[in-house]
């Protein structure tokens, strides 16, 4: 018998009240895969991760994730003249499991401050949370999801408004995770990007297209997914379309 998918949903519906915001999503990832969540804004890439902890329920099919999820959430609704220190924000990853009343045992400081070094943030460990900057602060939290060990990591837009030595880290950080095994769900707006995960996810409020990234990232695909905030870069035959998109931020 075939070993069940880390992650994985069937026959998805999802929404908000007003009926459904994302349907018919149907895909599974095994354990130590990559999969790439791509779509345009609004396209219910947020609300499958929702899904995923838990956070949402379907409103038709069902959602499965081996273990309990670590997940970095797409805005943070951190208050940043709160006092905490990079080292605390890390520390709170073992908060998940279990012993939350109790001061940090030393194995988990050791933890916290081994998940800050990943990220490159171990001479920030006493900096406070709201006079890192942008880059670091997203660095920060990811610290605080490798502190929780899990099995699957959903990272939702990771690299939205970070700078690019950051975003290098962070790649680095995403292959030793792969190597480590470990399920690793991450959406983006970069489409070029998709193509070095085994699998990719394409949602436009309906799953457009699920596989690997050479079958799926056709330009036929990425007009269906993204319509008029696609743009061709370069087309040629025997080649993988090169695209970007528009994306539009919140703020
Ligand atoms: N809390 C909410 N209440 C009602 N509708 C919501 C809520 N959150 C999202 N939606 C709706 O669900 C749909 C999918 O939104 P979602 O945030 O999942 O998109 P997304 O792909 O994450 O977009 P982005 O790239 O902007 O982050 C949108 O139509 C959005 O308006
Ligand atoms: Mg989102």
């Amino acid at each position: 018998m075939a070993p069940p998918p880390a992650v994985a949903a069937h026959g998805l519906s999802l929404g908000y009240g007003a009926g459904p915001a994302l349907e018919g999503v149907h895909f599974e990832a095994a354990a130590g895969t990559t999969l790439c969540v791509l779509g345009p804004n609004g396209g219910g890439k947020t609300t499958l991760f929702r899904a995923l902890i838990g956070d949402l329920r379907p409103l038709a099919g069902d959602v499965h994730v081996a273990g309990r999820p670590a997940y970095l959430a797409q805005t943070e609704r951190t208050r940043l003249d709160f006092p905490v220190s990079a080292l605390d924000v890390a520390l709170m990853g073992s908060l998940a499991s279990g012993r939350w009343w109790l001061p940090p045992r030393r194995a988990e400081r050791h933890a916290a401050l081994a998940a800050l070094e990943r990220v490159g943030l171990a001479a920030q460990a006493d900096t406070l949370f709201g006079e890192l900057s942008g880059g670091q602060r997203r660095r920060a939290l990811l610290a605080r999801a490798l502190t929780q060990d899990a099995a699957v990591l959903l990272l939702d837009e990771p690299f939205a408004g970070v700078d690019p030595a950051s975003a290098e880290l962070m790649t680095a950080v995403f292959d030793e995770l792969r190597s480590e095994g470990r399920t690793l769900l991450v959406s983006t707006h970069d489409v070029e990007s998709a193509r070095s995960f085994d699998l990719v996810l394409c949602l436009n409020g309906l799953q457009v297209a699920f596989g690997a990234p050479g079958e799926s990232l056709g330009r036929e695909v990425l007009e269906t997914t993204y319509g008029s905030d696609l743009v061709i870069l370069e087309e040629a035959p025997e080649r993988p379309v090169r695209a970007i998109t528009v994306q539009h931020h919140e703020h």
